[in-house]
């Protein structure tokens, strides 16, 4: 892990607040400072994936927001919301430790007073994929990214390619919505074997941990396959559901080629694609995809 550079501000420097007055007032400031403003929205519970989106919002941008709250609204009713691992006071040393201004913790009432009702809704990219596995998921999260792009207002805010699909989503957002700001998209940040680092790998056994490599694996294998000139989309998808489906433990919600940009299945291969799954591993529910690229001139 890199930490931080000489330019960032010391770690004692670092404020944590809870309400949007107190975030608006410190990122008012700093934007009269003329400094450039980043946010990092998470829920916490940080790993090496959400501090490498941290450090690079460091290294690029000169006052950076960090975000953490579990949003209610994005969690299903049968889904881990109460259980969602929690560690803030690690959270904050580690935000320190990258060389973050401010980390932005507000209360779910802050966020959602009694009265709130009223939320944003994407047509098509959020009927596909993880929108038809998690009904109202994309609601919640494209809602509360647009009220922390607002009360935050950044000049860059950062996602993980890890949830392809909902940095795909809120960029539409943001283009639908005239939201200023860009948005910069990072890698996905693996373990050595391969495995995307989540939060809810901390859900796995030993078995089961292993089990879940099959998701990256199947991965793999339609980008090689695809790479070295299949052109039958639906064998390689046929074959990514049995290396999956032949893993015990592994329960498959999807396993499939798509449009990087309109995230709909393909039926032929075309130059950018991206291969994407989505899997139960135990009680942890995982996704992960790869994006799968053929040179212009075969
Ligand atoms: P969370 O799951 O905490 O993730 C915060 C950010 O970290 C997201 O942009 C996610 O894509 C990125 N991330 C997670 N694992 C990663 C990995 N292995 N490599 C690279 N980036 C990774 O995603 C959310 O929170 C929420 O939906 C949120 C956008 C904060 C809205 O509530």
């Amino acid at each position: 892990m890199r930490f931080a550079t000489a330019a960032r501000p010391s770690t004692a420097d670092m404020l944590v607040v809870r309400s949007v007055e107190d975030a608006r007032r410190e990122i008012a400031a700093a934007r009269a400072r003329g400094e450039e403003i980043a946010l990092v929205p998470t829920m916490g519970a940080l790993h090496a994936g959400h501090l490498s989106l941290v450090q690079t919002a460091c290294e690029e941008c000169d006052f950076v927001a960090v975000s953490i709250f579990v949003n209610p609204s994005q969690f299903g009713p049968n889904e881990d919301f109460d259980k969602y691992p929690r560690a803030f006071e690690a959270d904050l040393q580690a935000c320190r430790e990258c060389g973050v201004n401010l980390v932005f913790a507000p209360d779910v009432s802050t966020i959602y007073p009694d009265t709130f009702s009223t939320f944003v809704e994407l047509e098509g990219l959020s009927d596909v994929l993880e929108g038809r596995c998690r009904p109202g998921h994309f609601r919640g999260v494209a809602t509360v990214v647009l009220k922390l792009l607002n009360i935050v207002q950044p000049d860059v805010s950062y996602f993980g390619r890890k949830d392809y699909q909902q940095q795909a989503i809120i960029r539409r957002m943001c283009r639908d919505l005239d939201m200023p700001g860009e948005i910069r998209t990072c890698d996905t940040v693996r373990e050595l074997d391969g495995l995307a680092l989540s939060s809810r790998n901390r859900y796995l056994s030993d078995d089961e941990r292993i089990a879940a490599l099959s998701l990256s694996k199947c991965l793999k294998l339609a980008k090689q396959r695809l790479t070295a000139g299949e052109t039958d989309v639906e064998l390689v998808r046929r074959e990514m559901l049995a290396l999956l489906n032949k893993t015990r433990g592994v329960a498959v919600d999807y396993a499939t080629i798509a449009d990087p940009d309109s995230l709909a299945d393909i039926t032929a291969p075309q130059l950018e694609m991206i291969a994407l799954v989505a899997a139960k591993v135990g009680r942890a529910r995982l996704i992960d995809n790869l994006p799968i690229h053929l040179p212009a001139d075969r």
